[in-house]
C-alpha cells in the first residue's frame, strides 16, 4: 500500500512511529509532511490540504493525518471532495471505516492514541478493504454532498 502522511506539531511523535510501523511493514511512505519538532508550530489544515492533496493524485493510495486530537485534522480534509477522513481510537472502527465507508484518510491523535494502540489502528485500517455493494452507493451520496 502506498501511504501519505502528515502531522501538525500535537504529533510528531506519533506520525514518526507510524512512518516507521508502516515501512516496517513492507508499505511504501511516499510522503512526509509535518515539522521535525513539536516546536514547529504550523496550521492543521494547511497540512491537511497539501496532504489530501496528495492522496486525491494517487489513485489507491490513502493518507494518514496526525494532530493533537485528530479532529481538526479530520474536518479539514472532509471538506475536500472525495477525501473520506475518520478520526478512529477502536480498531472495530478502523477495519469499518474501510469496509464501509471507503475511508482514505486516517486521523489520529497524537494527545489521544498511544504509540501502540495507534500501530493497531493503522495496521486495522491498511489491512481492511471496502465492501462496496450497497456500501458504494452510500459513499457516492457523501462525495455528491461535498461538490454541494
Ligand atoms: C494544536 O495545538 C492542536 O490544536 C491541533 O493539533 C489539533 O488537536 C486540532 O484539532
Amino acid at each position: 500500500m502506498r501511504i501519505h502522511v502528515g502531522s501538525d506539531h500535537g504529533a510528531v511523535p506519533l506520525r514518526r512511529d507510524l512512518v516507521e510501523a508502516a515501512r516496517g511493514w513492507g508499505h511504501e511512505v511516499v510522503t512526509e509532511l509535518g515539522p521535525a519538532d513539536a516546536s514547529g508550530s504550523v496550521d492543521y489544515p494547511d497540512i491537511a490540504a497539501q496532504l489530501c492533496a496528495h492522496v486525491l493524485a494517487d489513485p489507491g493510495a490513502l493518507g494518514l493525518l496526525c494532530c493533537g486530537t485528530g479532529q481538526g485534522m479530520a474536518m479539514a480534509a472532509n471538506c475536500i471532495p472525495g477525501i473520506r477522513a475518520a478520526v478512529l481510537s477502536d480498531v472495530f472502527s478502523a477495519t469499518m471505516a474501510r469496509a464501509h465507508n471507503d475511508a482514505n484518510v486516517l486521523c489520529l491523535g497524537g494527545r489521544v492514541v498511544g504509540l501502540g494502540l495507534g500501530r493497531a489502528l493503522l495496521q486495522a485500517f491498511l489491512d481492511a478493504r471496502f465492501e462496496g455493494g450497497r456500501h458504494a452507493r452510500r459513499v457516492e451520496q457523501l462525495t455528491a454532498m461535498q461538490r454541494g
